[in-house]
Parts: C-alpha cells; sequence; structure tokens
C-alpha cells in the first residue's frame, strides 16, 4: 500500500511539470503491448492524483532479474501505462490513458543509477520531465537495494 501512496505524489509532479522543459530523447519502445504485463493495479483513492488504473509491461531481458533479484542488465525496459477508471456494471474499468512511463537499464545514464527514465503523454509524445527531481530520487528512496525496480514480479500471477 505503501508504494502506492508514492505513486500519488509521482502523479503530482507529473502535472506540475511543464511540457515545454528539456525534451526526452528516447522514444517509447515499439511493440511493448506484447510485453508480459502486469495484472491491473488499481488505485480508487479519489483524492488520489494517482487515481486510476496501470498496468507494468516487462521485457523478456528484465525478466530474469525481475524474478530473482540482482543487477538488470543493459537493454532492460519497463513501461508503464496509466489509465483512469470508468465504471462497466458497477465494476471498474480502465478509462482514458493518462500518462506512460519508461524505465530502460543504459549504463551511460550515471547520473540515474544506471537507468534512463522518461515520461510520455498518452499518445506517447515525450512529456519532457527532468529524471533526476522527477524520477530518480522516489525509486532510488523506494528501491536501492532492489536496482531502483519498486514493483513486485508478484503483482503479474
Ligand atoms: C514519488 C515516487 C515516484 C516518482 C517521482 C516516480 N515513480 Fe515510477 N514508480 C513509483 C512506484 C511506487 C512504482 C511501482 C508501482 C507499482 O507497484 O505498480 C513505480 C514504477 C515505475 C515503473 C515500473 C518499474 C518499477 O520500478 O516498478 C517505471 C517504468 C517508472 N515507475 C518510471 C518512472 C518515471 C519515468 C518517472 C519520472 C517521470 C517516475 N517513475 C517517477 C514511484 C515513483
Amino acid at each position: 500500500m505503501k508504494r502506492i501512496v508514492l505513486m500519488t505524489v509521482a502523479a503530482a509532479i507529473f502535472a506540475a511539470v511543464p511540457v515545454a522543459m528539456a525534451a526526452g530523447t528516447v522514444s517509447l519502445p515499439k511493440g511493448y503491448e506484447k510485453w508480459e504485463k502486469s495484472k491491473q493495479q488499481i488505485i480508487t483513492d479519489k483524492k488520489s492524483l494517482f487515481y486510476g488504473i496501470h498496468y507494468t509491461y516487462v521485457n523478456s531481458k528484465a525478466m530474469k532479474t525481475y524474478k530473482k533479484g540482482g543487477t538488470y542488465p543493459d537493454g532492460s525496459m519497463f513501461v508503464v501505462v496509466q489509465h483512469g477508471i470508468r465504471q462497466e456494471g458497477g465494476k471498474p474499468v480502465p478509462g482514458k490513458k493518462s500518462m506512460i512511463v519508461l524505465m530502460k537499464k543504459d549504463k551511460r545514464s550515471k547520473a540515474t543509477g544506471g537507468w534512463l527514465f522518461a515520461g510520455y503523454t498518452p499518445q506517447g509524445k515525450p512529456s519532457g520531465i527532468d529524471p533526476v527531481k522527477n524520477c530518480y530520487e522516489c525509486h532510488l528512496k523506494d528501491a536501492p537495494d532492489r536496482d531502483l525496480v519498486i514493483s513486485r514480479y508478484a503483482d503479474f500471477r
């Protein structure tokens, strides 16, 4: 539950950062929708800015370490797609996409712990977020002993 609360803060940051800030250079990896995907992760607290439903996608390069722990090999990638919530027959289902984020292991990204962090609009355009202040610091605080990866493989079964 603590993890979910922290995501709330992330949303506040995404919302506050002007789109014109230093444009991200990496584009969303093609075909990530076909990667292994977490179960629906839902935050129903309406006061939470991260109110919504998200899915985490993991590429095959990252999977072994995701299951076992340790240091991720270069090229490991995680994509999170965040949606709003729609009610359908009294059940919450994913609504409109609200944001997409990417982590890609790249040892050249020294300032952010060997991961490249990037945020995107629902259409997949870079939203130009400063990755050190707005991504890395929170991931470092939450998962210093899991190579900065906060979510768990347990969410996939
Ligand atoms: C305030 C804390 C916080 C900030 C800031 C934050 N995140 Fe996260 N992030 C989280 C949490 C918590 C999760 C795990 C969500 C779950 O359990 O499903 C997560 C998960 C992720 C994941 C899936 C891999 C993983 O670590 O589980 C990616 C990719 C990601 N975030 C990218 C970003 C990017 C890019 C930014 C900056 C634009 C960012 N995050 C900023 C808290 C944060």
